[in-house]
């Protein structure tokens, strides 16, 4: 039995100490050429590749990354389990950039960083934590993980996902008159949904336009999520008064593109989250283990929603 790392060499070498180590029966190829395609039974990767159909005996398809919205899942026979990634350096690291750019906002960086380019000395009126309502669209791992690192600071919280959730200390919504109510009771509003049918340019015009005047988006889900012209549109007229973006559409984002240059936007490279290979080789070998005693591997994406 096989598995075969396809992606770069660095990452690989740690996965293939740690699968040495858990799974030692386990065969590790990084080179394709070097494998007998019907002794392949799992794949770790970030694009589905295009000769996926040789490896007749797969059974798990993971991906490198958390989402999986890379993958034409279409593509992917229906027997082999798809795998998202689920390990503790994409949650911390999550957690991290969001809390940054939540408080960045709050704190109106955006507005002093372009002051500063001025130079301008001048103090903007400061609301107090218990007065910016964040409101977090995805109440999954990440949404749930992120939410709790911002409860000490005392913003009121709220959240939305697609079936109800409980979570404690936080007003949770779902399904369409959740997210319309959400929004209008938003003052930062932090994305971390994955990449759907349906959450496909679900931040449009209309839904940015339901924002109270003044508030700020941080991106972090997938970029084809927002409506980058409205975005534009609703800070140059003001109603939206900031936005952090780790997730653009295109990637990388072209060069000439305003949102590079707006006075008020912040951009990172798509790189929020980044998979750390000793915890996510560990996660790894724990759903191979998983799935060789009958259970489901952590993650499995259920393809009839689409995450
Ligand atoms: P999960 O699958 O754990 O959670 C997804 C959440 O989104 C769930 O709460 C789900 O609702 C909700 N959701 C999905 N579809 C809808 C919908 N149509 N309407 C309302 N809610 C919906 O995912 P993760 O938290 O692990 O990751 C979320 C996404 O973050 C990833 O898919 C990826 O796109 C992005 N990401 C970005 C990174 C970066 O570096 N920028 C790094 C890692 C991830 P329900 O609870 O009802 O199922
Ligand atoms: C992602 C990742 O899915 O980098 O964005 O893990």
């Amino acid at each position: 039995m096989t598995f075969l790392f396809n992606s770069d060499a660095a990452r690989g070498a740690i996965f293939r100490e740690v699968l040495a180590r858990e799974i030692p029966d386990l065969r590790f190829a990084i080179d394709p050429a070097q494998v007998e395609a019907d002794d392949v039974r799992y794949m770790i990767t970030w694009l589905v590749p295009p000769d996926l159909g040789a490896y007749r005996r797969l059974e798990i398809l993971f991906s490198i990354g958390a989402g999986i919205d890379q993958f034409n899942a279409a593509s992917v026979p229906p027997g082999v389990k798809i795998v998202r990634m689920v390990e503790d350096g994409i949650v911390r690291m999550m957690q991290e950039y969001v809390t940054l750019a939540v408080l960045a906002l709050h704190r109106n960086w955006p507005a002093y960083l372009d002051q500063q380019r001025q130079p301008l000395w001048r103090a903007i009126p400061q609301p107090q934590a218990q007065d910016r309502r964040i409101g977090v669209l995805g109440l999954g791992l990440l949404g749930q993980a992120v939410l709790e690192r911002l409860k000490p600071f005392g913003f009121p919280l709220s959240g939305w996902s697609r079936s109800p959730r409980a979570i404690e200390g936080v007003t949770t919504h779902h399904g369409a008159d959740g997210l319309d109510l959400l929004l209008s009771t938003t003052d930062i509003l932090v994305c971390l949904l994955p990449l759907t049918a349906q959450t496909r340019g679900l931040l449009d015009a209309g839904r940015l336009a339901r924002l109270p005047r003044g508030a700020a988006l941080v991106q972090t889900g997938r970029g084809a999520q927002l409506d980058q012209a409205a975005l534009l549109a609703a800070l140059d007229s003001g109603h939206l008064a900031g936005a952090v973006l780790d997730v653009t559409d295109p990637e990388p984002l072209p060069a000439d593109h305003p949102l590079w240059r707006h006075p008020r936007v912040l951009i990172t490279p798509h790189v929020a989250s980044v998979t750390q290979p000793e915890t996510a080789a560990r996660a790894v070998a724990e759903n191979i283990k998983r799935h060789r005693a009958g259970l489901d591997p952590v993650g499995l994406v259920d393809r009839s929603r689409g995450y």
